[in-house]
């Protein structure tokens, strides 16, 4: 059997902070769990752009291709501000995803039991949340044409397209299915079916392919509906699979119920290879925090869980990505804390490295 490989791309700011902790665990997994993971590193975004005058390059891409799966830091900075589109270090990060057909954005909302006082909702309205929502992320509004402010008689008239195609719902839907069987076997799918068309064939959809798992008890809401849901008792929710737009906000709002944006990780999924794991990506949610960046600040939870999604989705190591997770509880309930998660008085905060020699010390 050959090792699982892993392209790192830490990319600006404090992406290659944080990402150092993720090498620490890494190793840990190595040295103590006998798991090998064949590492290679290259650079993204703005990094890419001051060495090679593009924010992503085509051997990059290449590598990204081929290995089972990709760990993104964060891109951008007010150092790239003034460069011109093409070459911003964002579109190194659309390239990958474009490029990769990372169709599935999962983004999980999870709440530690040592955070629940952080969330701005009660505290039994959100202790023990665990949901995973599914946002469709390579077409629809964002994607679709006609698209363009145009001129219209006398004034302009800004144009976006909804469009979705069977196959583009039925392959996120499947993956959906795939995630709820995996866990409580419960899915919801959102759409706005009472006033969109892509939403009647949204619900038609997902609807043929739960024939396909019958273990799977399959509702549907209203996407408004839904996110009223998500602030009165989210944890009625299990898996909630959506269209790109709806996504970005329920996904956005879902992250907050449980605290700082330096918990929030992410994975980006595509179509089975030919081991029969699906293309991907994990990346935290936060970007390159040029306001903490260089200052031993960040807080690197949020990219270490990214990892442990990578265990559990590329890897199959459900049960090594368990005992990550659960060492970052073990370390929340210790009362260690970053600057960002900070809220009781009297509470010094850690440095990143020392937030990671506590996660393996927990793993210890
Ligand atoms: P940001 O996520 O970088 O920061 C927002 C706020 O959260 C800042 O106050 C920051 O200090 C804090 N924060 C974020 N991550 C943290 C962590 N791990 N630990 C502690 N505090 C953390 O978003 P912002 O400020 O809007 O964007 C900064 C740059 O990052 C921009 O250039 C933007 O384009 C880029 N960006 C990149 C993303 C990516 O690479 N996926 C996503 C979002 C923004
Ligand atoms: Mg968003």
């Amino acid at each position: 059997m050959t090792n699982p490989s892993l392209l790192i791309l830490p990319g600006d700011g404090i992406g290659p902070e944080v990402m150092a902790e993720v090498r620490r665990v890494i190793d840990w997994f190595g040295d103590k769990r006998g798991l090998t993971i064949d590492v290679s590193e290259d650079l993204v975004g703005g990094a890419a752009y001051d060495a090679h005058g593009v924010p992503l390059t085509d051997e990059t891409m290449e590598k990204a291709q081929s290995v089972d799966a990709v760990l993104l830091g964060a891109v951008g900075g007010p150092k790239y501000d003034d460069l011109d589109f093409s070459v911003k270090p964002e579109r190194g990060l659309l390239r990958l995803r474009k490029e990769m057909d990372l169709f599935a954005n999962l983004r999980p909302a999870q709440c530690f039991d040592a955070l629940a006082d952080f969330s701005s909702l009660k505290k039994d309205v959100v202790a023990g949340l665990d949901i995973m929502i599914v946002r469709e992320l390579t077409s629809g509004i964002y994607f679709g044409e006609p698209r363009g402010i145009f001129t219209e008689g006398n004034e302009r008239v800004g144009i976006n397209t909804q469009r979705y195609t069977e196959s583009e719902i039925d392959r996120v839907a499947r993956n959906a299915f795939e995630l709820a069987m995996k866990r409580s076997k419960k899915l919801c799918s959102m759409e706005k079916a009472n006033v969109m068309e892509s939403g009647i064939l949204w619900r038609e959809v997902v609807t043929k392919v739960g024939e396909d798992y019958p273990e799977v008890e399959l509702s549907h809401m209203y996407a408004d509906a839904g996110a009223m849901q998500l602030c009165r008792w989210p944890k009625q929710f299990d898996v909630i699979v959506t269209d790109n737009l709806f996504g970005d906000l329920l996904s956005d709002a879902a992250a907050m119920l449980t605290g700082s944006l330096g918990m929030l990780p992410s994975a980006s999924l595509g179509a089975p290879m030919a081991n029969g794991r699906p293309k991907a990506m994990y990346e935290p949610v936060h970007g390159s925090a040029p306001d903490i960046a260089g200052q031993g600040k960040a807080n690197p939870i949020a990219c270490v869980l990214s990892f442990a999604m990578a265990l559990r989705y590329s890897f199959d190591q459900g049960a090594e990505a368990d005992r990550l997770e659960a060492a970052i509880e073990q370390v929340l309930a210790d009362g260690v804390r970053t600057a960002d998660l900070l809220g009781e008085e009297g509470v010094t905060p850690v440095t990143t490295s020392e937030m990671g020699s506590a996660i393996l010390a927990a793993l210890d």
